[in-house]
């Protein structure tokens, strides 16, 4: 079948690598005109030096991709995500499934990703949602290295359709309807990672940085509970193994920010020093203010907020949580 993908970066075009091994038509859309060429000219990932097949088509049109397919697949940076499900609702002629394998949270609203397509896309446009994710890194799955993921929709028929057009035999798919726990999951390891980095950079230790993930992962559970989501996503790939993957891991870019202002670069240039997307800081922010709405005591997100936004420095951070009170675990 014909799929579209918006956003041909590092994890875009892995996954197109995927549906076309899979025997499906895919046309990338990226604003980036040199991804583009480089995709149709060369057949060669943007991102890293490897052969792509030559079937994988790009296009800077977004017309044209929307077009092409009845199934969009989301996967450009969350801080342009809004704009551009409202640009492709404005251009489609037909109701659309939209696969978002973006992860992060709009920090100005605390939006899970299918908030925003709930009230950016009208019900005659959208066909259903669903979202994929789950531990993996496209410097892995390129090289057609065995990855699970999970796809969650309300409409267990579309997650079922979704894990058929993906899996194969290095890519195994599951299904969930828990789609606010599979997003959220997604979404907030990508904080706990960045804290992780942090502590890595400073030094503090293997000992340290095991507590942090730990303790992060309550915080995770805590906040998947609080936006709807169920503790068995928490504990499920998409929240405790994308952590996992994510971590302790110099394939992780959120781990390299955090471990980059850990051995003193500041949050600005930790994020400016790559050209690739870092949801982790935005999602700090987002965590920070979804545990402040919903009244949930988040320690690491709150210290991490008070780093990021520059309201601490990385001493009186790290003395905010090691002083904390005595308590039960
Ligand atoms: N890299 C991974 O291993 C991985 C794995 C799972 C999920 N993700 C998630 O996927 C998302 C994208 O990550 P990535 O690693 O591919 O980032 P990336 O920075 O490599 O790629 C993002 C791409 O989006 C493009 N883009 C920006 N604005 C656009 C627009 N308006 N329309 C179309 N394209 C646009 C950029 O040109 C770039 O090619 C993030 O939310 C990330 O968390 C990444």
């Amino acid at each position: 079948m014909n799929i579209s993908i918006i956003g041909g970066g590092a994890w875009g075009t892995t996954l197109a690598q995927v549906l076309a091994d899979n025997h499906n038509s895919v046309l990338i859309r990226d604003v980036n005109n040199n991804f583009v060429e480089k995709i149709n000219n060369e057949h060669v990932h943007p991102s890293f030096a490897v052969s792509i097949p030559s079937s994988i088509k790009a296009t800077l049109d977004l017309k044209e991709a929307v077009d092409f397919s009845d199934y969009l697949i989301l996967c450009v940076p969350t801080k342009v995500i809004r704009k551009v499900i409202s640009e492709i609702t404005n251009l489609s002629t037909s109701s659309k499934v939209f696969i978002n394998v973006s992860k992060g949270i709009e920090p100005e609203t605390g939006y899970l990703v299918s908030d925003i397509i709930n009230e950016v896309v009208p019900k005659d446009k959208l066909e259903g949602y669903v979202v994929l994710s789950g531990p993996s890194h496209a410097e892995e799955l390129i090289f057609r290295k065995f990855t699970t993921l999970v796809s969650a929709s309300l409409d267990l028929n579309l997650a079922t359709k979704v894990q058929e057009i993906f899996a194969n035999r290095y890519l195994r798919v599951y299904t969930s309807k828990d789609v606010r726990g599979v997003e959220t999951g997604g979404a907030i390891k990508n904080a706990i990672a960045v804290v992780s980095g942090i502590a890595s950079g400073l030094g503090l230790g293997e000992n340290a940085r095991a507590a942090l993930i730990c303790r992060g992962m309550r915080e995770i559970v805590k906040i998947i509970l609080a936006l709807g989501g169920t503790k068995e996503t928490a504990y499920g790939l998409s929240g405790l193994g994308d952590l996992i993957v994510t971590a302790s891991s110099l394939n992780s870019r959120n781990f390299t920010a955090g471990l980059k202002i850990g051995q003193g670069q500041t949050v600005d240039e930790a994020l400016n020093s790559s050209t690739q997307t870092v949801e982790g800081v935005r999602t700090i922010i987002a965590a920070y203010q979804i545990g402040h709405k919903y009244n949930i005591d988040l320690p690491i997100i709150n210290a991490s907020y008070l780093l990021v936004t520059g309201k601490n420095d990385l001493k009186t951070s790290v003395n905010l949580l090691l002083n904390r009170e005595l308590k039960e675990e």
